[in-house]
C-alpha cells in the first residue's frame, strides 16, 4: 500500500459536470461526494467554463490544460496565470488526448508543467504508451522519454496513463500497472523518490479500484468516465479512504 497520501482527481473531459458538484458543499456534504475529504485529496477537473461553478460549490478544482504564456494571441487557449487568478489549485499536463488531438510534444508538456509551478498551480503531468507501443515491448522506454524532460525535483503529481486502457474499459492489471510505476519511480531524483504521487488512469472504476490502490507505488487515480457517476465516484473515495484513512 503506498505511504503517500491518495489523490483521487475526476477528469470530466468535455462532459458538463454532473449535477451532485454543484450541491453546495459548503451545508450538507454528503449531498456532493466531490467535496474535499481530510485524509485523501479529491479534485475535480471540469472544463474551462464549468470551473468557476465547481468552486463556488466548494470543491478544489484544477483544469484540464493550460498555456505555458501569461498572455498573448493565443485563440482559444487560457494561461497557468489566469487559471492560478481563479482559483485553480492544481493543472492536467499533457494529457494523452491532448497530445493526440492537438499535437502536444514531450518539450511542450515540460513547459507547461514549469509554467504551472511558476505560477503556483500543482501539475499532474500525464504519461503512457500506446497499445503499438506496449505490443512491441517498448512501454519502459516510452515513459522514460516521456520524463526526461520534466521538473521532476519540484512539486508535481505523475499519471502514468496506458494510452490503451483510457476509455476502453481495459484497465491495466494491477500486477502490470504496478510494475509500471515501480519503474517511473526508479526513474526519479533521490530526493524525491518517495514524496512524489504517481496516479493510476485508464478505466479504473469502484470495481477494480480497491485492487489498484492496494499497490505499494499508486497513489491514486486519474478518473474519467467513472469521475461522471457521482454513486460510483463516491464509493471509490470511500475505498481509498478505508484504505488510507
Ligand atoms: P477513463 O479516462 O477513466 O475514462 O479511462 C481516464 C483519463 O483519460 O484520464
Amino acid at each position: 500500500m503506498s505511504k503517500r497520501k491518495l489523490l483521487l482527481a475526476a477528469n470530466w473531459k468535455m462532459n458538463p459536470a454532473p449535477a451532485a458538484a454543484m450541491v453546495n458543499a459548503h451545508g450538507d456534504r454528503s449531498l456532493n461526494p466531490y467535496h474535499p475529504h481530510a485524509d485523501i485529496d479529491v479534485v475535480v477537473l471540469p472544463t474551462f467554463v464549468d470551473l468557476q461553478r465547481c468552486m463556488d460549490a466548494g470543491l478544489i478544482i484544477g483544469a484540464q490544460y493550460g498555456h505555458p504564456e501569461t498572455v498573448g494571441a493565443h485563440t482559444g487557449d487560457v494561461s497557468m496565470a489566469m487559471l492560478k487568478k481563479l482559483g485553480c489549485r492544481y493543472v492536467l499536463c499533457g494529457h494523452s488526448e491532448r497530445r493526440a488531438n492537438h499535437g502536444e510534444t514531450d518539450e511542450d508538456v515540460a513547459a507547461q508543467a514549469i509554467a504551472a509551478l511558476e505560477n503556483g498551480l500543482h501539475p499532474v503531468i500525464c504519461i503512457g504508451e500506446t497499445l503499438e507501443e506496449r505490443e512491441k515491448g517498448h512501454e519502459k522506454t516510452v515513459v522514460k522519454k516521456q520524463l526526461k524532460h520534466l521538473p521532476l525535483e519540484s512539486d508535481v503529481t505523475i499519471a502514468y496513463e496506458p494510452v490503451w486502457a483510457i476509455g476502453t474499459g481495459k484497465t491495466a492489471t494491477p500486477k502490470q500497472a504496478q510494475e509500471m510505476h515501480a519503474y517511473i519511480r526508479s526513474l526519479l531524483p533521490d530526493d524525491r523518490r518517495e514524496s512524489l504521487r504517481i496516479l493510476y488512469g485508464g478505466s479504473m472504476k469502484a470495481e477494480n479500484a480497491e485492487e489498484l490502490l492496494k499497490q505499494p507505488d499508486i497513489d491514486g487515480g486519474l478518473i474519467g468516465g467513472a469521475s461522471l457517476k457521482p454513486e460510483e465516484f463516491g464509493r471509490m473515495i470511500e475505498i481509498a479512504e478505508n484504505l488510507h484513512g
